[in-house]
């Protein structure tokens, strides 16, 4: 079952690897004996760093076999990537790839058992390091920001539209950015003068012209947070994840284990609430899971991630209408 390394097609280093990859092991191994054939959902495959180790783990786990990995990924690079990586899995039937939103996952499943779910939350660094897809300013890419190229608007066209109270708005929730209203007034200014960025190096020098002049080259890029906010709008990253909350979190079996690793508070709240409101998961931790000095230091954007475990607890036995 070991996955081929796949080093040279992926730059994406895996966060919190073996916490996680431990964790959902695990709720495989205690499963009672004779479970019925289920799935574990990995619902952002990126670079398939999570799979490939849960993969890994699952082939010494008697039984495990009967059991299927199912990676969900929205970005067509990242499945054709791991189309790839994953070959002999997917041949031998431990493992199904599919190109779509995971919030649509649930469809996929169907009514088979789900035993575990992986939530890696935000980009990977395959997407932020290319040099097309506009995620990032350090390449003068078109303005697109889509993780699914074939849905949704890219951003340029949703800049065209926006109103400025509600660019605003989005740069201030997403991104904590407190020039969020100056930053907006001047992107609106520039379109309703016909100057509109149009390329990811413009939108950061727009960006950058509104800072006072001696933040513009201190510390973090000025455009870094801006960038994050629009990111996560132009790919409803926050509908997403409530969505798996509603649909997915519940869908769960009995011992069930869940795991979510976030990069923004407003996706540590949501799933923190979701695991301590409702009486159906067992929290092995009160407080997230981060990454070690060690980890941090080989690989920076692991600095900020939160993980959050939760497994679903056994279903109540039904009590019987007489003794009600
Ligand atoms: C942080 S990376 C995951 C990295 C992965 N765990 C690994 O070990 O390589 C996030 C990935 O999830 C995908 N993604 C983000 N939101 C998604 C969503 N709502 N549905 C499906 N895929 C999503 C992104 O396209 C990206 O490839």
């Amino acid at each position: 079952m070991s996955a081929q390394s796949a080093s040279e097609t992926t730059r994406h280093i895996p966060i919190l690897l073996e916490p996680i990859t431990d964790f959902l092991a695990e709720g495989i191994r205690l499963l009672p004996e004779h479970s019925e054939p289920g799935v574990i959902l990995d619902c952002t495959l990126g670079g398939g760093g999570h799979s490939a180790r849960l993969l890994e783990k699952l082939a010494s786990i008697p039984g495990a076999r009967n059991h299927r990995l199912i990676g969900v990924d929205r970005d067509l690079d990242a499945i054709s990537r791991n189309r790839s990586r994953f070959q002999k899995e997917l041949e031998d039937g431990v493992m199904e790839l599919h190109h779509c939103a995971f919030s649509e996952s649930m469809k996929i499943i169907g009514n088979r058992p789900l035993y575990g779910v992986l939530a890696d939350l935000g980009i990977s660094s395959d997407q932020i390091d290319s040099e097309t897809r506009g995620f990032s300013f350090r390449f003068d890419a078109p303005l697109d920001m889509r993780m699914n190229q074939s849905r949704g608007i890219p951003l340029t066209e949703w800049l065209e539209g926006v109103s400025e109270t509600d660019l605003a708005d989005v740069i201030w929730r997403y991104g904590e950015e407190r020039f969020s209203r100056k930053i907006a007034r001047r992107i609106v200014d520039l379109r309703s003068r016909g100057q509109m960025p149009k390329t990811t190096a413009d939108l950061a020098d727009a960006i950058r012209s509104v800072f006072p002049p001696g933040m513009r080259h201190q510390g973090i890029h000025p455009a870094t947070r801006t960038f994050q906010a629009l990111r996560i709008e132009i790919n409803e990253e926050l509908k997403e994840l409530e969505t798996l909350i509603l649909k997915g979190f519940p869908k769960t079996a009995p011992g069930g284990r869940i795991a979510i690793l976030s990069f923004h508070s407003l996706e540590d709240r949501l799933v923190k609430e979701e695991f301590r409101k409702r009486n159906l998961y067992e929290l092995p931790f009160k407080k997230p899971l981060q990454a070690g000095d060690s980890e941090i230091e080989l690989n920076s954007r692991s600095r900020s991630a939160k993980l959050r475990l939760a497994i679903r607890k056994p279903s109540e036995p039904e009590t019987p209408s007489s003794m009600r």
